[in-house]
């Protein structure tokens, strides 16, 4: 009898020790986004939504109107900042990032590249130790180099790959991420 009682302790302490140390293994993943228009915020609420993810959006300070964002305006906000390498928009609020070891921004794609506010967004965050994947919806021309690019300003960050998500549900990004996350 204290034999059996001694064994079901020992088996109570030992399955808590495993359940916490496979706890501390899983991996935390925050999805970020910005969108203009809608497109992405709902490509990155389906994703985390799929994959039980939190989910934080970047809100810019100031807000894109419709002329700020039309394209075959070279005069426009959105073509200004896209020519300007150096251009910073900045951002109204506060994302903390510490506690996620994987990070999946998402973006719609602007003349080819990620808004330049994706830029303030990753220069603002301390990115050791933290997986990176990149991913956009656009009008067509897909990815392109926007992840890597992006990735170059995410100092330390461990780039792990990215995706054109405008067509595809939350699902197909969930099985997309979790292959790249392996
Ligand atoms: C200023 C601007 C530039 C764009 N440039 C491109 C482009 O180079 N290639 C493309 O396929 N789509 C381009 N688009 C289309 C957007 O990427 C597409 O509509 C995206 O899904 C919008 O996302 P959102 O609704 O989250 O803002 C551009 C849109 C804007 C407003």
């Amino acid at each position: 009898m204290k034999k059996n009682i001694i064994t079901i302790i020992m088996t109570v302490i030992l399955m808590t020790g495993f359940s916490a140390s496979v706890a501390a293994a899983e991996s935390k993943t925050a999805f970020v986004y910005f969108s203009a228009t809608g497109t992405t915020e709902r490509m990155a609420k389906n994703a985390a939504d799929a994959m039980g993810a939190d989910i934080f959006e970047i809100v810019p300070e100031h807000k894109y109107t419709a002329a700020d964002l039309n394209w075959h305006d070279r005069e426009s906000l959105t073509t200004i900042e896209c020519n300007d390498p150096k251009c910073r928009p900045a951002i109204a609020n506060k994302v903390d990032l510490s506690g996620y070891d994987a990070v999946v921004l998402c973006y719609p794609i602007w003349w080819a590249y990620a808004p330049k506010i994706m830029y303030t967004f990753v220069e603002s965050q301390d990115w050791n130790g933290k997986k990176l994947i990149t991913l956009c919806t656009s009008g067509g021309s897909g990815l392109g180099r926007s992840g890597s690019d992006l990735a170059k300003f995410a100092k330390g960050s461990d780039f792990r790959g990215g995706k054109d998500f405008t067509r595809g549900n939350g699902e197909a990004v969930k099985k997309y991420v979790e292959g790249l996350l392996k």
